[in-house]
Protein backbone atom coordinates (compact mmCIF):
# COMPACT_ATOMS: atom_id res chain seq x y z
CA UNK A 1 0.00 0.00 0.00
CA UNK A 2 1.47 3.28 -0.98
CA UNK A 3 1.96 5.88 2.11
CA UNK A 4 -0.14 9.05 1.90
CA UNK A 5 2.14 12.26 2.28
CA UNK A 6 1.21 15.39 3.91
CA UNK A 7 2.28 18.46 2.92
CA UNK A 8 3.73 20.56 5.50
CA UNK A 9 1.40 23.93 5.64
CA UNK A 10 -1.32 24.68 3.58
CA UNK A 11 -4.44 27.28 4.46
CA UNK A 12 -7.48 25.19 5.78
CA UNK A 13 -9.55 27.40 2.56
CA UNK A 14 -7.55 26.65 0.36
CA UNK A 15 -8.00 23.21 -0.63
CA UNK A 16 -6.22 21.40 2.63
CA UNK A 17 -8.03 18.14 1.88
CA UNK A 18 -4.87 16.40 2.53
CA UNK A 19 -4.17 17.36 5.84
CA UNK A 20 -5.44 16.03 8.81
CA UNK A 21 -5.51 16.10 12.18
CA UNK A 22 -8.77 15.33 14.24
CA UNK A 23 -7.55 17.19 17.62
CA UNK A 24 -8.04 20.66 16.30
CA UNK A 25 -11.75 19.80 15.11
CA UNK A 26 -14.32 21.96 16.93
CA UNK A 27 -18.04 21.31 16.40
CA UNK A 28 -19.65 24.37 17.11
CA UNK A 29 -22.74 24.70 14.73
CA UNK A 30 -21.72 27.93 14.45
CA UNK A 31 -18.68 27.34 12.55
CA UNK A 32 -19.52 27.99 9.33
CA UNK A 33 -17.70 26.85 6.27
CA UNK A 34 -17.97 23.43 7.28
CA UNK A 35 -14.92 21.14 8.14
CA UNK A 36 -12.71 22.51 6.02
CA UNK A 37 -12.44 25.82 8.69
CA UNK A 38 -12.67 23.29 11.49
CA UNK A 39 -9.26 22.66 11.48
CA UNK A 40 -5.91 24.93 11.84
CA UNK A 41 -2.42 22.74 9.79
CA UNK A 42 -0.89 25.49 11.23
CA UNK A 43 -1.23 24.82 14.26
CA UNK A 44 0.61 21.74 13.91
CA UNK A 45 3.82 22.51 13.71
CA UNK A 46 3.44 24.15 17.57
CA UNK A 47 1.87 21.05 18.71
CA UNK A 48 3.43 17.78 17.93
CA UNK A 49 2.68 16.36 14.41
CA UNK A 50 0.32 13.69 13.17
CA UNK A 51 0.73 10.68 12.03
CA UNK A 52 0.13 9.76 8.51
CA UNK A 53 -2.53 6.74 8.48
CA UNK A 54 -3.53 4.48 5.55
CA UNK A 55 -5.54 0.90 5.36
CA UNK A 56 -3.61 -2.00 6.72
CA UNK A 57 -4.54 -3.97 3.38
CA UNK A 58 -2.88 -4.04 -0.21
CA UNK A 59 -6.06 -3.33 -1.69
CA UNK A 60 -5.27 0.45 -3.42
CA UNK A 61 -8.40 2.46 -2.43
CA UNK A 62 -10.35 3.41 -5.83
CA UNK A 63 -12.96 6.28 -6.00
CA UNK A 64 -15.25 6.56 -8.84
CA UNK A 65 -16.84 9.97 -9.08
CA UNK A 66 -19.80 10.66 -11.02
CA UNK A 67 -21.84 14.12 -12.65
CA UNK A 68 -18.78 16.13 -13.43
CA UNK A 69 -17.47 16.86 -9.67
CA UNK A 70 -15.06 19.42 -9.92
CA UNK A 71 -11.87 19.19 -10.95
CA UNK A 72 -10.43 20.03 -7.56
CA UNK A 73 -11.91 17.47 -5.71
CA UNK A 74 -9.93 14.60 -8.27
CA UNK A 75 -7.08 16.31 -7.87
CA UNK A 76 -7.06 16.12 -4.03
CA UNK A 77 -8.06 12.70 -3.85
CA UNK A 78 -4.86 11.87 -6.65
CA UNK A 79 -3.05 13.60 -4.44
CA UNK A 80 -3.80 11.84 -1.54
CA UNK A 81 -2.69 8.49 -3.52
CA UNK A 82 -6.28 7.07 -4.25
CA UNK A 83 -6.69 5.51 -7.99
CA UNK A 84 -9.76 8.32 -9.10
CA UNK A 85 -12.20 7.57 -12.33
CA UNK A 86 -14.13 10.46 -13.12
CA UNK A 87 -17.47 11.31 -15.21
CA UNK A 88 -19.41 13.59 -16.58
CA UNK A 89 -22.83 11.84 -16.06
CA UNK A 90 -24.88 10.55 -13.89
CA UNK A 91 -24.82 6.56 -14.18
CA UNK A 92 -28.07 4.86 -14.43
CA UNK A 93 -28.86 1.56 -11.49
CA UNK A 94 -28.07 -0.95 -14.04
CA UNK A 95 -24.24 0.44 -15.04
CA UNK A 96 -24.10 1.35 -10.76
CA UNK A 97 -24.69 -2.34 -9.99
CA UNK A 98 -21.95 -3.77 -12.79
CA UNK A 99 -19.39 -1.86 -12.46
CA UNK A 100 -19.60 -0.56 -8.25
CA UNK A 101 -18.18 -3.61 -6.99
CA UNK A 102 -14.87 -2.40 -7.86
CA UNK A 103 -14.83 0.81 -5.49
CA UNK A 104 -13.81 2.15 -2.25
CA UNK A 105 -15.57 5.47 -2.09
CA UNK A 106 -18.33 6.79 -4.56
CA UNK A 107 -18.89 10.80 -5.43
CA UNK A 108 -22.31 12.04 -6.92
CA UNK A 109 -24.50 15.02 -7.16
CA UNK A 110 -28.24 14.36 -7.04
CA UNK A 111 -29.15 12.15 -10.38
CA UNK A 112 -26.69 9.34 -9.14
CA UNK A 113 -29.51 7.23 -6.93
CA UNK A 114 -27.32 5.19 -4.91
CA UNK A 115 -30.26 1.70 -3.74
CA UNK A 116 -30.26 -0.89 -2.11
CA UNK A 117 -30.05 -2.91 -5.35
CA UNK A 118 -26.65 -0.55 -6.07
CA UNK A 119 -25.17 -0.85 -2.37
CA UNK A 120 -25.73 -4.95 -2.21
CA UNK A 121 -23.48 -5.14 -5.60
CA UNK A 122 -21.00 -2.33 -3.74
CA UNK A 123 -19.11 -5.37 -2.07
CA UNK A 124 -15.72 -2.94 -1.61
CA UNK A 125 -17.70 0.27 -0.61
CA UNK A 126 -16.76 2.11 1.95
CA UNK A 127 -17.84 6.06 1.56
CA UNK A 128 -20.37 7.84 -0.52
CA UNK A 129 -19.99 11.36 -0.67
CA UNK A 130 -22.95 13.61 -1.92
CA UNK A 131 -21.26 16.43 -3.92
CA UNK A 132 -24.77 18.69 -2.81
CA UNK A 133 -26.82 19.96 -0.57
CA UNK A 134 -29.43 16.97 -0.19
CA UNK A 135 -28.68 13.38 -0.02
CA UNK A 136 -32.30 11.89 -0.88
CA UNK A 137 -30.97 9.78 -3.71
CA UNK A 138 -28.81 7.75 -1.67
CA UNK A 139 -30.91 4.87 1.05
CA UNK A 140 -29.28 5.76 3.72
CA UNK A 141 -30.81 3.28 5.77
CA UNK A 142 -29.72 0.60 4.06
CA UNK A 143 -26.30 2.04 3.33
CA UNK A 144 -25.90 2.31 7.27
CA UNK A 145 -26.60 -1.05 7.79
CA UNK A 146 -24.20 -2.07 5.14
CA UNK A 147 -21.37 0.28 7.22
CA UNK A 148 -21.35 2.66 4.71
CA UNK A 149 -21.26 6.59 6.15
CA UNK A 150 -22.71 9.66 3.72
CA UNK A 151 -21.23 12.81 3.87
CA UNK A 152 -22.70 15.80 2.04
CA UNK A 153 -22.01 19.41 2.61
CA UNK A 154 -25.00 21.50 3.78
CA UNK A 155 -23.66 24.37 4.87
CA UNK A 156 -21.27 25.50 1.98
CA UNK A 157 -23.43 28.05 0.34
CA UNK A 158 -24.25 29.70 4.12
CA UNK A 159 -22.39 32.70 2.46
CA UNK A 160 -24.16 32.68 -0.94
CA UNK A 161 -27.51 32.87 0.72
CA UNK A 162 -26.47 35.91 2.96
CA UNK A 163 -25.65 38.07 -0.02
CA UNK A 164 -29.04 36.98 -1.90
CA UNK A 165 -30.87 38.06 1.00
CA UNK A 166 -29.09 41.64 1.25
CA UNK A 167 -29.36 42.09 -2.27
CA UNK A 168 -33.10 41.52 -1.80
CA UNK A 169 -33.41 44.20 1.38
CA UNK A 170 -31.99 46.92 -1.11
CA UNK A 171 -34.19 45.49 -3.91
CA UNK A 172 -37.51 45.59 -1.53
CA UNK A 173 -36.95 48.97 -0.43
CA UNK A 174 -36.48 50.40 -3.51
CA UNK A 175 -39.18 48.76 -5.53
CA UNK A 176 -36.16 47.60 -7.67
CA UNK A 177 -37.55 44.51 -9.93
CA UNK A 178 -40.84 46.82 -10.26
CA UNK A 179 -38.62 49.71 -11.95
CA UNK A 180 -36.75 47.21 -13.59
CA UNK A 181 -39.68 45.81 -15.23
CA UNK A 182 -41.01 49.21 -16.14
CA UNK A 183 -38.08 50.26 -18.02
CA UNK A 184 -37.49 46.72 -20.00
CA UNK A 185 -41.57 47.65 -21.09
CA UNK A 186 -39.61 50.79 -22.67
CA UNK A 187 -41.64 52.64 -19.47
CA UNK A 188 -40.54 55.71 -17.46
CA UNK A 189 -41.35 55.93 -14.13
CA UNK A 190 -38.93 58.05 -11.69
CA UNK A 191 -40.67 57.56 -7.79
CA UNK A 192 -38.81 58.19 -4.45
CA UNK A 193 -42.24 57.71 -2.44
CA UNK A 194 -42.16 54.44 -0.23
CA UNK A 195 -38.50 54.07 -1.27
CA UNK A 196 -35.82 53.77 1.43
CA UNK A 197 -32.49 53.57 2.80
CA UNK A 198 -31.99 50.51 4.44
CA UNK A 199 -29.53 51.79 6.91
CA UNK A 200 -30.27 52.82 10.37
CA UNK A 201 -33.84 49.96 9.45
CA UNK A 202 -34.55 46.76 12.11
CA UNK A 203 -33.81 43.31 10.06
CA UNK A 204 -35.41 40.65 11.98
CA UNK A 205 -33.74 37.32 11.58
CA UNK A 206 -35.67 34.12 12.59
CA UNK A 207 -32.91 31.35 12.37
CA UNK A 208 -29.66 32.42 13.51
CA UNK A 209 -27.41 29.28 12.09
CA UNK A 210 -24.92 29.17 9.67
CA UNK A 211 -27.01 31.52 7.24
CA UNK A 212 -28.60 34.22 9.58
CA UNK A 213 -25.55 34.83 11.79
CA UNK A 214 -23.50 35.07 8.25
CA UNK A 215 -26.46 37.79 7.56
CA UNK A 216 -26.25 39.15 10.76
CA UNK A 217 -22.65 40.19 9.81
CA UNK A 218 -23.80 41.84 6.51
CA UNK A 219 -26.41 43.74 7.37
CA UNK A 220 -24.59 45.29 10.78
CA UNK A 221 -22.44 46.85 7.87
CA UNK A 222 -25.19 48.59 6.04
CA UNK A 223 -25.84 50.12 9.47
CA UNK A 224 -29.02 47.66 10.42
CA UNK A 225 -30.18 46.98 13.56
CA UNK A 226 -30.26 43.49 13.76
CA UNK A 227 -32.24 41.24 15.97
CA UNK A 228 -32.74 37.21 16.22
CA UNK A 229 -35.03 34.98 17.20
CA UNK A 230 -34.00 31.36 17.49
CA UNK A 231 -35.29 28.27 19.68
CA UNK A 232 -31.69 28.10 21.25
CA UNK A 233 -29.71 30.78 23.26
CA UNK A 234 -26.97 31.76 20.97
CA UNK A 235 -23.89 34.35 21.17
CA UNK A 236 -24.99 36.97 19.44
CA UNK A 237 -22.78 38.41 16.55
CA UNK A 238 -21.03 42.29 16.49
CA UNK A 239 -24.36 44.38 18.04
CA UNK A 240 -26.99 42.05 17.01
CA UNK A 241 -29.40 40.97 20.02
CA UNK A 242 -31.64 37.47 20.67
CA UNK A 243 -34.80 38.31 21.34
CA UNK A 244 -37.60 36.52 23.63
CA UNK A 245 -40.43 35.76 21.47
CA UNK A 246 -41.28 35.43 17.66
CA UNK A 247 -44.03 38.08 18.59
CA UNK A 248 -40.70 40.28 19.44
CA UNK A 249 -39.07 40.28 16.14
CA UNK A 250 -42.00 40.51 14.21
CA UNK A 251 -43.63 43.56 15.30
CA UNK A 252 -40.16 45.23 16.20
CA UNK A 253 -38.68 44.78 12.64
CA UNK A 254 -39.02 45.93 9.19
CA UNK A 255 -37.51 43.21 7.15
CA UNK A 256 -38.49 39.67 8.53
CA UNK A 257 -35.76 37.01 7.13
CA UNK A 258 -36.33 32.87 7.40
CA UNK A 259 -33.56 30.92 7.93
CA UNK A 260 -34.59 27.69 9.94
CA UNK A 261 -34.88 24.51 8.74
CA UNK A 262 -38.28 22.49 7.15
CA UNK A 263 -39.29 20.64 10.69
CA UNK A 264 -42.90 19.83 11.86
CA UNK A 265 -42.66 22.93 13.95
CA UNK A 266 -41.31 25.39 11.39
CA UNK A 267 -44.29 24.66 9.28
CA UNK A 268 -46.31 27.61 8.44
CA UNK A 269 -44.75 29.06 11.01
CA UNK A 270 -45.39 32.46 9.44
CA UNK A 271 -49.03 32.19 8.94
CA UNK A 272 -51.71 34.72 8.87
CA UNK A 273 -51.49 35.29 12.50
CA UNK A 274 -47.96 36.46 12.02
CA UNK A 275 -48.18 38.38 9.17
CA UNK A 276 -50.69 40.76 11.75
CA UNK A 277 -48.31 41.14 14.16
CA UNK A 278 -45.42 42.41 11.71
CA UNK A 279 -44.99 46.22 10.96
CA UNK A 280 -47.65 47.83 8.43
CA UNK A 281 -45.31 48.82 5.85
CA UNK A 282 -42.82 46.18 6.35
CA UNK A 283 -41.09 42.91 4.41
CA UNK A 284 -40.70 39.61 4.38
CA UNK A 285 -38.53 37.12 2.63
CA UNK A 286 -38.18 33.55 2.46
CA UNK A 287 -34.95 31.57 1.47
CA UNK A 288 -35.30 28.28 3.99
CA UNK A 289 -37.84 26.38 2.83
CA UNK A 290 -41.46 26.77 1.08
CA UNK A 291 -43.72 25.42 3.57
CA UNK A 292 -42.45 27.80 6.38
CA UNK A 293 -44.85 30.44 4.92
CA UNK A 294 -48.27 29.93 4.13
CA UNK A 295 -48.24 31.59 1.11
CA UNK A 296 -52.11 32.20 0.45
CA UNK A 297 -51.50 34.73 4.08
CA UNK A 298 -48.96 36.19 2.40
CA UNK A 299 -51.03 37.42 -0.71
CA UNK A 300 -53.52 38.59 1.69
CA UNK A 301 -51.41 40.30 3.66
CA UNK A 302 -49.88 41.84 0.57
CA UNK A 303 -52.99 42.41 -1.58
CA UNK A 304 -54.44 44.53 1.67
CA UNK A 305 -51.29 46.63 1.59
CA UNK A 306 -50.14 45.61 5.75
CA UNK A 307 -47.13 44.21 3.95
CA UNK A 308 -45.50 46.34 1.51
CA UNK A 309 -42.91 43.46 -0.51
CA UNK A 310 -41.87 39.93 -0.41
CA UNK A 311 -38.85 37.78 -1.81
CA UNK A 312 -39.26 34.25 -2.46
CA UNK A 313 -36.61 31.75 -3.61
CA UNK A 314 -38.63 28.95 -1.91
CA UNK A 315 -42.01 27.27 -2.96
CA UNK A 316 -44.27 24.45 -1.18
CA UNK A 317 -43.91 22.93 -3.98
CA UNK A 318 -40.89 23.31 -6.95
CA UNK A 319 -40.72 22.43 -10.47
CA UNK A 320 -38.18 18.97 -10.87
CA UNK A 321 -35.92 20.91 -13.65
CA UNK A 322 -35.25 23.89 -15.72
CA UNK A 323 -37.40 24.96 -18.10
CA UNK A 324 -40.55 23.34 -16.79
CA UNK A 325 -43.82 26.02 -15.22
CA UNK A 326 -44.30 27.56 -12.38
CA UNK A 327 -47.56 27.69 -12.35
CA UNK A 328 -51.08 26.85 -10.84
CA UNK A 329 -51.02 23.15 -11.37
CA UNK A 330 -47.65 23.33 -9.41
CA UNK A 331 -48.87 25.84 -6.88
CA UNK A 332 -52.38 27.13 -6.92
CA UNK A 333 -51.61 30.46 -5.93
CA UNK A 334 -48.89 30.60 -8.45
CA UNK A 335 -50.60 33.00 -11.01
CA UNK A 336 -51.61 35.33 -8.58
CA UNK A 337 -48.43 35.67 -6.03
CA UNK A 338 -46.49 36.18 -9.69
CA UNK A 339 -49.07 39.12 -10.58
CA UNK A 340 -48.22 41.10 -7.19
CA UNK A 341 -45.92 44.12 -6.97
CA UNK A 342 -42.92 44.18 -5.16
CA UNK A 343 -42.29 40.38 -4.93
CA UNK A 344 -39.29 39.23 -5.78
CA UNK A 345 -39.43 35.35 -6.87
CA UNK A 346 -36.53 33.63 -8.00
CA UNK A 347 -35.83 29.62 -8.60
CA UNK A 348 -34.45 28.35 -5.35
CA UNK A 349 -30.90 29.87 -6.48
CA UNK A 350 -30.39 31.33 -2.67
CA UNK A 351 -27.17 28.72 -2.56
CA UNK A 352 -26.34 28.41 -6.53
CA UNK A 353 -23.34 29.97 -6.42
CA UNK A 354 -19.59 29.35 -8.65
CA UNK A 355 -18.39 29.36 -4.94
CA UNK A 356 -20.16 27.90 -2.89
CA UNK A 357 -20.02 25.11 -5.32
CA UNK A 358 -16.13 24.90 -5.27
CA UNK A 359 -16.55 24.91 -1.38
CA UNK A 360 -18.97 21.44 -1.65
CA UNK A 361 -16.13 20.03 -4.00
CA UNK A 362 -13.80 21.44 -1.11
CA UNK A 363 -15.91 19.80 2.29
CA UNK A 364 -16.80 16.70 0.72
CA UNK A 365 -13.59 15.53 -0.74
CA UNK A 366 -12.16 16.66 2.89
CA UNK A 367 -14.83 14.75 4.38
CA UNK A 368 -14.36 11.37 2.16
CA UNK A 369 -10.69 11.44 3.04
CA UNK A 370 -10.45 12.03 6.60
CA UNK A 371 -13.10 9.03 6.75
CA UNK A 372 -10.78 6.86 4.51
CA UNK A 373 -7.15 7.41 5.92
CA UNK A 374 -8.55 8.38 9.74
CA UNK A 375 -11.86 7.12 10.27
CA UNK A 376 -13.26 10.23 11.34
CA UNK A 377 -17.12 9.97 10.62
CA UNK A 378 -17.74 13.74 12.08
CA UNK A 379 -20.32 15.35 9.52
CA UNK A 380 -21.67 11.95 8.28
CA UNK A 381 -25.61 12.36 7.82
CA UNK A 382 -26.52 8.64 8.47
CA UNK A 383 -23.79 7.54 10.73
CA UNK A 384 -23.16 7.79 14.59
CA UNK A 385 -20.46 11.07 14.64
CA UNK A 386 -16.84 9.43 16.34
CA UNK A 387 -13.37 11.05 16.02
CA UNK A 388 -10.20 10.05 17.75
CA UNK A 389 -7.43 12.31 18.31
CA UNK A 390 -4.23 11.82 16.08
CA UNK A 391 -2.04 9.30 16.53
CA UNK A 392 1.58 11.05 16.51
CA UNK A 393 4.52 10.76 13.96
CA UNK A 394 6.26 9.26 17.02
CA UNK A 395 4.08 6.98 18.35
CA UNK A 396 5.69 3.81 16.02
CA UNK A 397 3.05 0.62 16.39
CA UNK A 398 0.22 2.06 16.79
CA UNK A 399 -2.72 0.77 15.26
CA UNK A 400 -6.13 2.38 14.75
CA UNK A 401 -9.37 0.06 14.79
CA UNK A 402 -12.23 1.13 12.88
CA UNK A 403 -15.17 -1.09 14.08
CA UNK A 404 -18.85 -0.41 12.44
CA UNK A 405 -21.35 -2.64 14.00
CA UNK A 406 -24.85 -3.51 14.36
CA UNK A 407 -26.14 -1.83 18.05
CA UNK A 408 -26.61 -4.72 20.15
CA UNK A 409 -26.43 -5.71 23.69
CA UNK A 410 -23.02 -7.26 25.00
CA UNK A 411 -20.90 -6.03 21.92
CA UNK A 412 -18.38 -3.61 23.89
CA UNK A 413 -18.27 -6.19 25.95
CA UNK A 414 -16.91 -8.55 23.45
CA UNK A 415 -14.72 -6.60 21.24
CA UNK A 416 -13.05 -5.11 24.20
CA UNK A 417 -12.42 -8.60 26.05
CA UNK A 418 -10.71 -9.31 22.54
CA UNK A 419 -7.76 -5.86 22.58
CA UNK A 420 -7.78 -6.58 26.83
CA UNK A 421 -4.13 -7.79 26.07
CA UNK A 422 -3.37 -4.31 24.65
CA UNK A 423 -2.58 -0.72 25.84
CA UNK A 424 -5.76 0.74 24.44
CA UNK A 425 -4.80 4.69 24.18
CA UNK A 426 -7.95 5.63 23.56
CA UNK A 427 -11.61 4.94 22.26
CA UNK A 428 -14.80 6.14 21.36
CA UNK A 429 -18.20 4.71 20.17
CA UNK A 430 -21.88 5.62 19.54
CA UNK A 431 -24.19 4.62 18.02
CA UNK A 432 -27.48 5.61 15.77
CA UNK A 433 -30.73 3.57 15.06
CA UNK A 434 -29.19 -0.15 14.46
CA UNK A 435 -25.75 0.70 13.53
CA UNK A 436 -23.01 1.75 16.11
CA UNK A 437 -19.92 2.67 15.36
CA UNK A 438 -16.19 2.35 17.54
CA UNK A 439 -12.75 3.69 17.48
CA UNK A 440 -9.69 2.91 18.94
CA UNK A 441 -5.78 3.18 18.94
CA UNK A 442 -4.20 0.34 19.96
CA UNK A 443 -0.48 0.92 21.06
CA UNK A 444 2.85 -2.21 20.92
CA UNK A 445 1.09 -4.00 18.21
CA UNK A 446 3.25 -6.31 15.62
CA UNK A 447 1.77 -7.58 12.39
CA UNK A 448 0.96 -10.77 13.78
CA UNK A 449 -0.87 -9.37 16.34
CA UNK A 450 -3.06 -7.39 13.50
CA UNK A 451 -3.52 -10.47 11.81
CA UNK A 452 -4.71 -12.26 14.81
CA UNK A 453 -6.86 -9.17 16.41
CA UNK A 454 -8.62 -8.80 12.77
CA UNK A 455 -9.59 -12.06 12.53
CA UNK A 456 -11.25 -12.44 15.75
CA UNK A 457 -13.06 -8.53 15.28
CA UNK A 458 -14.52 -10.00 11.56
CA UNK A 459 -15.84 -13.00 13.59
CA UNK A 460 -17.72 -11.29 16.35
CA UNK A 461 -21.78 -11.36 15.86
CA UNK A 462 -21.95 -7.40 15.75
CA UNK A 463 -19.13 -7.07 13.18
CA UNK A 464 -20.58 -4.76 9.94
CA UNK A 465 -17.49 -4.10 8.95
CA UNK A 466 -13.92 -3.18 10.74
CA UNK A 467 -10.95 -1.34 9.18
CA UNK A 468 -7.64 -1.57 10.63
CA UNK A 469 -5.54 1.73 9.86
CA UNK A 470 -1.34 2.09 10.67
N1 LIG B 1 -32.48 29.05 -0.77
C1 LIG B 1 -31.47 28.21 -0.84
O1 LIG B 1 -30.93 27.95 -1.90
C2 LIG B 1 -30.95 27.61 0.42
C3 LIG B 1 -29.59 27.26 0.50
C4 LIG B 1 -29.10 26.75 1.69
C5 LIG B 1 -29.95 26.54 2.77
N2 LIG B 1 -31.27 26.85 2.65
C6 LIG B 1 -32.19 26.64 3.79
O2 LIG B 1 -31.92 27.62 4.78
C7 LIG B 1 -32.31 27.13 6.05
C8 LIG B 1 -31.30 27.51 7.11
O3 LIG B 1 -30.03 27.01 6.77
P1 LIG B 1 -28.79 27.11 7.78
O4 LIG B 1 -27.65 26.50 7.04
O5 LIG B 1 -28.64 28.47 8.33
O6 LIG B 1 -29.29 26.11 8.91
P2 LIG B 1 -28.69 25.96 10.38
O7 LIG B 1 -29.08 24.60 10.80
O8 LIG B 1 -27.29 26.37 10.46
O9 LIG B 1 -29.56 27.02 11.21
C9 LIG B 1 -30.92 26.88 11.44
C10 LIG B 1 -31.25 27.65 12.72
O10 LIG B 1 -32.67 27.62 12.89
C11 LIG B 1 -32.93 27.45 14.27
N3 LIG B 1 -34.27 26.94 14.44
C12 LIG B 1 -34.72 25.67 14.31
N4 LIG B 1 -36.04 25.62 14.57
C13 LIG B 1 -36.42 26.87 14.87
C14 LIG B 1 -37.67 27.45 15.24
N5 LIG B 1 -38.79 26.73 15.34
N6 LIG B 1 -37.68 28.76 15.51
C15 LIG B 1 -36.55 29.51 15.43
N7 LIG B 1 -35.36 29.02 15.09
C16 LIG B 1 -35.29 27.71 14.81
C17 LIG B 1 -31.85 26.48 14.72
O11 LIG B 1 -31.69 26.51 16.13
C18 LIG B 1 -30.64 27.01 13.97
O12 LIG B 1 -29.93 27.97 14.73
C19 LIG B 1 -32.47 25.62 5.87
O13 LIG B 1 -33.85 25.33 5.78
C20 LIG B 1 -31.91 25.34 4.52
O14 LIG B 1 -32.56 24.29 3.88
C21 LIG B 1 -31.78 27.38 1.51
Amino acid sequence: MQGIPIPKTKSARSGSSDYYHPGAVSVSPLSSGGLSSRFRPELLDLVRQAKVLHPVSTDELKLLLLEDISQGAVEAFSKQGFQVDHFSKAWSEDELVEKIGQYHAIGIRSKTKITERVIKAASKLLVIGCFCIGTNQVDLETAAKAGIPVFNSPFSNSRSVAELVVCEIIALSRQLFDRAHEMKNGVWNKVSKNCWEIRGKTLGIIGYGHIGSQLSVLAESFGMRVLFYDVINLMPLGSARQVETLDDLLSSSDFVTLHVPELPETMNMISRAQLARMRKGSYLINNARGRVVDVPSLIEALQNGHLAGAALDVYPAEPGGNGQPFDDQLNAFASTLRSLSNVILTPHIGGSTEEAQRMIGEEVSIALTRYLNAGSTLGSVNFPEVDLRAILAEQRNYIRICYVHKNQPGVLLEVNSILSPFNVEKQYSDSKGDIAYLMADIADVTREDIETLRERINNTRANVLTRFLA
